[in-house]
């Protein structure tokens, strides 16, 4: 069965309560069973989806928490039911980690749209006990939820595409916007924002940042390749490029006003939300109407769609920004992603940390 007899502890980095700082926490980790996966984490990229999460943004926290969901590792042991995995080869695991694979999404393979999907942390499993994250030694999956990394990726590289990459890359794909030539936006230059860049770009589309400050303008412009940038507090240059895009990525975290971008969208453009907020957000309606515009968001990826992405990635040898961190750093790189001070994604190098329980 490739079970063990006892159960096994690992240690993580948990959130204990809404300040969000993070301490080392021992806990139990199921045996692997027949299905399961056990991993070695090497790397876990650092998500603002953990911010909110941490920080009870959403007041569906539960603690101790041990967040991160951007999961590159290193399989330590199969169960007797898994060919897919072979002990010692790299795999990454996403938010999620289970799904009812009965309803008509699971059915179609778009278990992230499951009612009743267990995220990767912060929900309880099948056996009741609470899901951790990616921020810990080791985890233990069903092997439905984790992928394969394609061989030449370099794996720290790889941890940001687990959700911001295929976070960016679904609703792409779902919403028929893949065919190059199409003019994209981009709002927030941030870790999903900075992925959305590099794989519209990839696609062969005419890519526009949209950004709160001129801070992020020359790396934009010249190391992500974006072909515009524009300051959304400067009215005439959104001005001039009313009715350009097609389609916009809108990654901000916070409350934020609508019209100003859906203004920039053409006609039938899309705005698509991604970011996480706990507040309504406005518009009038002919916004919307003349224009027939669509106002969307999109959940993370699929698992077939985050394979799909890894080997387009692969492909089109695409790289993304990271800065790699320590575990001893991780408050602290949660308290600069708050403040917007990262380019673009902080990976925290698990495997190079000690994490001891003291
Ligand atoms: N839908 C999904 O499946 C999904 C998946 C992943 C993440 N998310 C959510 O998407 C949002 C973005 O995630 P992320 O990891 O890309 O975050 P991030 O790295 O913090 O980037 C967000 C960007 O938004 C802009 N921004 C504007 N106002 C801000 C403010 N008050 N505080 C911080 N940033 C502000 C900044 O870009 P500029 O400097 O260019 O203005 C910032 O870089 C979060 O809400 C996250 O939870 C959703
Ligand atoms: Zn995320
Ligand atoms: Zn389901």
């Amino acid at each position: 069965m490739g079970s063990l007899e006892a159960e096994r502890t690992t240690v993580g980095l948990a959130a204990r309560d809404p300040s969000g700082i993070l301490s080392p926490y021992t806990y139990n980790l199921r045996n692997t069973g027949p299905d399961d996966v056990y991993i070695k984490v090497h790397y876990c990229g650092i998500c603002h989806s953990d911010l909110h999460q941490i920080k009870n943004d959403l007041g569906m926290s539960n603690y101790p928490m041990v967040p991160g969901h951007e999961v590159v590792g290193e399989v330590l042991e199969v169960g007797s039911n898994v060919s897919r995995f072979r002990v010692g080869e790299l795999v990454g695991v996403g938010l999620l980690v289970g799904c009812c694979k009965n309803c008509q999404p699971c059915q179609q393979d778009i278990e992230n749209y499951c009612s009743k999907k267990i995220w990767s942390y912060n929900d309880v499993y099948v056996d009741g006990k609470p899901t951790q994250g990616g921020f810990a030694e080791t985890m233990i999956v069903e092997q439905k939820f984790v992928v394969k990394i394609p061989e030449g990726l370099a794996p720290e590289q790889v941890a940001p595409l687990l959700c911001a990459g295929v976070t960016v890359y679904s609703p792409l794909v779902h919403f028929g916007l893949k065919e190059s030539g199409l003019r994209g936006g981009i709002l927030g230059l941030g870790g999903v924002g900075h992925m959305g860049v590099k794989i519209a770009k990839a696609l062969g589309h005419h890519v526009t940042v949209i950004s709160s400050s001129d801070k992020k303008k020359q790396e934009a412009l010249e190391h992500l390749g974006a072909d515009q940038y524009l300051v959304s507090s400067d009215a005439t240059a959104m001005q001039e490029a009313a009715d350009s895009l097609d389609y916009i990525i809108d990654t901000v975290p916070v409350g934020h006003p609508l019209e100003p971008y859906l203004s920039l969208l053409k006609l039938d453009g899309k705005l698509i939300l991604m970011g996480v907020i706990n507040t309504p957000l406005q518009f009038v309606s002919p916004m919307v109407m003349l224009g027939r515009k669509s106002i969307t968001g999109s959940f993370i990826g699929s698992m077939k769609e985050t394979e799909e992405m890894l080997e387009f990635w692969k492909e089109k040898g695409l790289s993304s920004m990271i800065e790699m961190v320590n575990m001893d750093y991780i408050n602290k790189a949660f308290e600069r992603l708050e403040k917007n001070d990262v380019r673009y994604r902080f990976v925290v190098d698990v495997k190079g940390s000690k994490l001891v329980d003291q």
